[in-house]
Protein backbone atom coordinates (compact mmCIF):
# COMPACT_ATOMS: atom_id res chain seq x y z
CA UNK A 1 0.00 0.00 0.00
CA UNK A 2 2.62 2.10 0.64
CA UNK A 3 5.00 1.29 -2.11
CA UNK A 4 1.65 2.16 -4.52
CA UNK A 5 1.16 5.40 -3.18
CA UNK A 6 4.90 6.07 -3.56
CA UNK A 7 4.58 4.95 -7.36
CA UNK A 8 1.46 7.01 -7.68
CA UNK A 9 2.80 10.36 -6.00
CA UNK A 10 6.21 9.53 -8.39
CA UNK A 11 3.79 9.22 -11.53
CA UNK A 12 1.98 12.36 -10.69
CA UNK A 13 5.57 14.26 -10.02
CA UNK A 14 6.72 13.03 -13.35
CA UNK A 15 3.56 14.65 -15.15
CA UNK A 16 3.74 17.55 -13.53
CA UNK A 17 7.67 17.86 -14.89
CA UNK A 18 6.70 16.98 -18.35
CA UNK A 19 3.87 19.68 -18.84
CA UNK A 20 5.80 22.70 -17.21
CA UNK A 21 6.27 25.49 -19.33
CA UNK A 22 9.63 27.09 -18.05
CA UNK A 23 9.86 30.81 -18.76
CA UNK A 24 13.39 30.78 -19.40
CA UNK A 25 12.97 28.41 -22.86
CA UNK A 26 9.74 30.45 -23.53
CA UNK A 27 11.50 34.29 -23.81
CA UNK A 28 14.46 32.47 -26.02
CA UNK A 29 12.36 31.16 -28.20
CA UNK A 30 9.79 34.52 -28.37
CA UNK A 31 12.92 36.24 -28.71
CA UNK A 32 13.58 34.27 -32.01
CA UNK A 33 10.12 34.47 -33.26
CA UNK A 34 10.63 37.95 -33.08
CA UNK A 35 14.14 38.00 -34.54
CA UNK A 36 12.71 36.26 -37.57
CA UNK A 37 10.27 38.62 -37.97
CA UNK A 38 12.27 41.39 -37.99
CA UNK A 39 10.86 42.41 -34.94
CA UNK A 40 13.14 44.54 -33.07
CA UNK A 41 10.91 45.21 -30.03
CA UNK A 42 10.47 43.00 -26.86
CA UNK A 43 7.01 42.10 -27.44
CA UNK A 44 5.94 38.89 -25.57
CA UNK A 45 2.65 37.52 -23.89
CA UNK A 46 3.18 40.79 -21.80
CA UNK A 47 2.39 42.65 -24.97
CA UNK A 48 0.00 40.36 -26.99
CA UNK A 49 -1.77 43.30 -28.61
CA UNK A 50 2.12 44.16 -30.58
CA UNK A 51 2.54 40.99 -31.16
CA UNK A 52 -0.95 40.54 -33.05
CA UNK A 53 -0.64 43.98 -34.53
CA UNK A 54 3.05 42.93 -36.12
CA UNK A 55 1.44 39.41 -37.32
CA UNK A 56 -1.43 41.00 -38.98
CA UNK A 57 0.87 43.39 -40.96
CA UNK A 58 2.67 40.44 -42.25
CA UNK A 59 -0.58 38.44 -42.93
CA UNK A 60 -1.74 41.83 -44.70
CA UNK A 61 1.68 41.46 -47.05
CA UNK A 62 0.07 38.38 -48.87
CA UNK A 63 1.32 34.79 -49.08
CA UNK A 64 4.66 35.92 -48.89
CA UNK A 65 4.12 37.89 -46.03
CA UNK A 66 2.23 34.10 -44.55
CA UNK A 67 5.14 32.21 -45.35
CA UNK A 68 7.29 34.42 -43.33
CA UNK A 69 4.84 34.36 -40.44
CA UNK A 70 4.65 30.61 -40.74
CA UNK A 71 8.37 30.13 -40.93
CA UNK A 72 9.19 31.94 -37.28
CA UNK A 73 6.02 30.11 -35.82
CA UNK A 74 7.43 26.64 -36.82
CA UNK A 75 10.68 27.49 -35.56
CA UNK A 76 9.12 28.67 -32.47
CA UNK A 77 7.16 25.34 -32.18
CA UNK A 78 10.35 23.48 -32.75
CA UNK A 79 12.48 25.53 -30.00
CA UNK A 80 9.43 25.21 -27.43
CA UNK A 81 9.67 21.20 -28.60
CA UNK A 82 8.08 19.40 -26.13
CA UNK A 83 6.88 22.50 -24.13
CA UNK A 84 4.70 23.95 -26.66
CA UNK A 85 1.33 22.27 -25.64
CA UNK A 86 2.71 23.57 -21.81
CA UNK A 87 3.13 27.10 -23.14
CA UNK A 88 -0.37 27.09 -25.19
CA UNK A 89 -2.36 27.34 -21.78
CA UNK A 90 -3.18 31.24 -20.53
CA UNK A 91 -3.42 29.70 -17.00
CA UNK A 92 0.61 29.69 -17.23
CA UNK A 93 0.65 33.33 -17.87
CA UNK A 94 -2.26 34.22 -15.44
CA UNK A 95 -0.04 32.02 -12.76
CA UNK A 96 2.50 34.60 -13.47
CA UNK A 97 0.11 37.40 -12.96
CA UNK A 98 -0.53 38.54 -16.40
CA UNK A 99 -4.65 39.64 -16.91
CA UNK A 100 -6.78 36.94 -18.09
CA UNK A 101 -7.37 38.83 -21.34
CA UNK A 102 -3.63 39.49 -22.38
CA UNK A 103 -3.08 35.48 -21.28
CA UNK A 104 -6.04 34.10 -23.82
CA UNK A 105 -4.80 37.13 -26.39
CA UNK A 106 -1.51 35.46 -26.25
CA UNK A 107 -2.37 32.06 -26.78
CA UNK A 108 -5.01 32.93 -29.38
CA UNK A 109 -3.01 34.19 -31.31
CA UNK A 110 -0.34 31.51 -31.26
CA UNK A 111 -2.88 28.90 -31.54
CA UNK A 112 -4.95 30.50 -34.53
CA UNK A 113 -1.00 30.77 -36.26
CA UNK A 114 -0.74 27.47 -35.71
CA UNK A 115 -4.04 26.67 -37.65
CA UNK A 116 -3.15 28.97 -40.88
CA UNK A 117 0.04 26.95 -41.03
CA UNK A 118 -0.58 23.56 -40.40
CA UNK A 119 -4.29 22.35 -39.97
CA UNK A 120 -5.59 24.66 -42.25
CA UNK A 121 -2.41 25.94 -44.61
CA UNK A 122 -3.75 24.42 -48.10
CA UNK A 123 -7.19 26.48 -47.10
CA UNK A 124 -4.65 29.56 -46.11
CA UNK A 125 -2.63 29.03 -49.15
CA UNK A 126 -4.59 28.79 -52.04
CA UNK A 127 -6.84 31.71 -50.70
CA UNK A 128 -4.77 33.96 -49.33
CA UNK A 129 -5.34 36.88 -51.53
CA UNK A 130 -9.11 36.84 -50.61
CA UNK A 131 -8.38 35.93 -46.73
CA UNK A 132 -5.88 39.13 -46.72
CA UNK A 133 -8.70 41.19 -48.44
CA UNK A 134 -11.12 40.60 -45.37
CA UNK A 135 -8.63 40.74 -42.87
CA UNK A 136 -8.01 44.08 -43.92
CA UNK A 137 -11.68 45.28 -44.86
CA UNK A 138 -13.62 43.52 -42.75
CA UNK A 139 -11.53 44.79 -39.83
CA UNK A 140 -13.97 46.50 -37.68
CA UNK A 141 -16.41 43.54 -38.11
CA UNK A 142 -13.67 40.81 -37.13
CA UNK A 143 -13.66 43.24 -33.91
CA UNK A 144 -17.33 43.33 -33.27
CA UNK A 145 -17.69 39.63 -33.63
CA UNK A 146 -14.76 39.71 -30.57
CA UNK A 147 -16.17 42.47 -28.29
CA UNK A 148 -19.74 40.63 -28.90
CA UNK A 149 -17.94 36.86 -27.71
CA UNK A 150 -16.26 38.84 -24.54
CA UNK A 151 -19.85 40.65 -23.72
CA UNK A 152 -21.55 36.86 -24.03
CA UNK A 153 -18.99 35.58 -21.99
CA UNK A 154 -18.75 38.23 -18.82
CA UNK A 155 -22.94 38.22 -19.00
CA UNK A 156 -22.78 34.36 -18.71
CA UNK A 157 -19.47 32.56 -17.98
CA UNK A 158 -20.95 29.54 -18.01
CA UNK A 159 -22.38 29.73 -21.49
CA UNK A 160 -19.05 29.32 -23.23
CA UNK A 161 -19.71 26.74 -25.52
CA UNK A 162 -23.27 29.03 -27.19
CA UNK A 163 -20.68 31.68 -27.27
CA UNK A 164 -17.64 30.50 -29.29
CA UNK A 165 -20.17 29.04 -31.48
CA UNK A 166 -22.15 32.57 -31.85
CA UNK A 167 -18.33 34.06 -32.72
CA UNK A 168 -17.41 31.03 -35.52
CA UNK A 169 -20.68 32.05 -37.10
CA UNK A 170 -20.17 35.61 -36.70
CA UNK A 171 -16.53 35.43 -38.19
CA UNK A 172 -17.45 33.02 -40.76
CA UNK A 173 -19.84 35.29 -42.14
CA UNK A 174 -17.67 37.79 -42.62
CA UNK A 175 -15.28 35.67 -45.14
CA UNK A 176 -17.83 33.40 -46.34
CA UNK A 177 -19.87 35.53 -47.96
CA UNK A 178 -17.00 36.86 -50.06
CA UNK A 179 -14.34 33.64 -50.27
CA UNK A 180 -16.62 30.83 -50.37
CA UNK A 181 -17.16 27.31 -48.54
CA UNK A 182 -14.08 26.91 -47.89
CA UNK A 183 -12.83 29.64 -46.30
CA UNK A 184 -15.76 29.88 -44.65
CA UNK A 185 -14.56 26.68 -42.92
CA UNK A 186 -11.74 27.75 -42.37
CA UNK A 187 -12.64 30.73 -40.56
CA UNK A 188 -14.99 29.10 -37.88
CA UNK A 189 -12.20 26.31 -37.66
CA UNK A 190 -9.28 28.80 -36.99
CA UNK A 191 -11.39 30.71 -34.56
CA UNK A 192 -12.58 27.13 -32.52
CA UNK A 193 -8.81 26.44 -32.81
CA UNK A 194 -7.67 29.75 -31.43
CA UNK A 195 -10.42 29.43 -28.67
CA UNK A 196 -9.00 26.06 -27.57
CA UNK A 197 -12.10 24.87 -26.37
CA UNK A 198 -11.93 21.37 -27.82
CA UNK A 199 -12.01 19.58 -24.04
CA UNK A 200 -14.77 22.19 -22.95
CA UNK A 201 -16.92 22.31 -25.51
CA UNK A 202 -16.23 18.86 -27.50
CA UNK A 203 -19.31 18.83 -29.68
CA UNK A 204 -18.43 21.92 -30.98
CA UNK A 205 -17.66 21.40 -34.89
CA UNK A 206 -17.08 23.19 -37.97
CA UNK A 207 -19.08 22.42 -40.90
CA UNK A 208 -18.63 23.24 -44.30
CA UNK A 209 -21.62 24.57 -44.53
CA UNK A 210 -22.19 27.14 -42.01
CA UNK A 211 -25.52 25.81 -39.68
CA UNK A 212 -28.58 27.51 -40.80
CA UNK A 213 -27.67 28.22 -43.87
CA UNK A 214 -29.44 25.42 -45.99
CA UNK A 215 -28.38 24.42 -49.35
CA UNK A 216 -31.80 25.62 -50.90
CA UNK A 217 -30.54 25.74 -54.30
CA UNK A 218 -29.39 21.54 -54.65
CA UNK A 219 -32.29 20.56 -52.62
CA UNK A 220 -30.28 18.32 -49.93
CA UNK A 221 -28.12 19.25 -47.14
CA UNK A 222 -27.54 16.07 -45.57
CA UNK A 223 -25.08 14.10 -48.34
CA UNK A 224 -22.81 17.60 -48.37
CA UNK A 225 -22.68 17.74 -44.74
CA UNK A 226 -21.68 14.06 -44.28
CA UNK A 227 -19.06 14.28 -46.66
CA UNK A 228 -17.58 18.16 -45.73
CA UNK A 229 -17.86 17.81 -42.27
CA UNK A 230 -14.61 18.30 -40.87
CA UNK A 231 -13.29 15.58 -37.96
CA UNK A 232 -10.34 15.78 -36.22
CA UNK A 233 -8.83 12.98 -38.12
CA UNK A 234 -9.79 14.43 -41.47
CA UNK A 235 -7.98 17.51 -40.52
CA UNK A 236 -4.88 15.30 -39.20
CA UNK A 237 -5.28 13.83 -42.60
CA UNK A 238 -4.61 17.37 -44.14
CA UNK A 239 -1.72 18.33 -41.53
CA UNK A 240 0.42 15.07 -43.03
CA UNK A 241 -0.50 16.24 -46.36
CA UNK A 242 0.72 20.07 -45.71
CA UNK A 243 4.06 18.61 -43.83
CA UNK A 244 4.40 16.19 -46.72
CA UNK A 245 4.49 19.05 -48.92
CA UNK A 246 6.63 21.33 -46.83
CA UNK A 247 9.08 18.36 -47.03
CA UNK A 248 9.17 18.28 -50.92
CA UNK A 249 10.04 22.24 -50.86
C1 LIG B 1 14.45 40.43 -42.29
O1 LIG B 1 15.50 41.24 -42.70
C2 LIG B 1 16.50 40.58 -43.50
C3 LIG B 1 17.64 41.53 -43.75
O2 LIG B 1 17.18 42.80 -44.14
C4 LIG B 1 15.84 40.06 -44.79
O3 LIG B 1 16.77 39.36 -45.56
C5 LIG B 1 14.69 39.13 -44.41
O4 LIG B 1 14.00 38.71 -45.57
C6 LIG B 1 13.71 39.83 -43.47
N1 LIG B 1 12.72 38.86 -43.03
C7 LIG B 1 11.42 39.04 -43.17
C8 LIG B 1 10.55 37.97 -42.63
O5 LIG B 1 10.93 40.02 -43.69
Amino acid sequence: MKNLSLLLLIGFVGSITANLCITKTLNFCQYGFNQNLNVSSTADWTNPGTLNFIVRSYYLQGIDGLLAVCNARQQFAQCLGDQYDACMSPLNFIASGESPADAQSYVQLFKTMEFDCNGGFIQSSRNWPCIATILQVKDDKLNECRQQYNTDLQKSPSALCQASADYETCVRRQFGTTCGSEVSWWACERTRRGLSIDSDCPSDTCSLVASGAAMTSSGDERPSKLVFEMQSDVVDVIHEISKRQKMEH
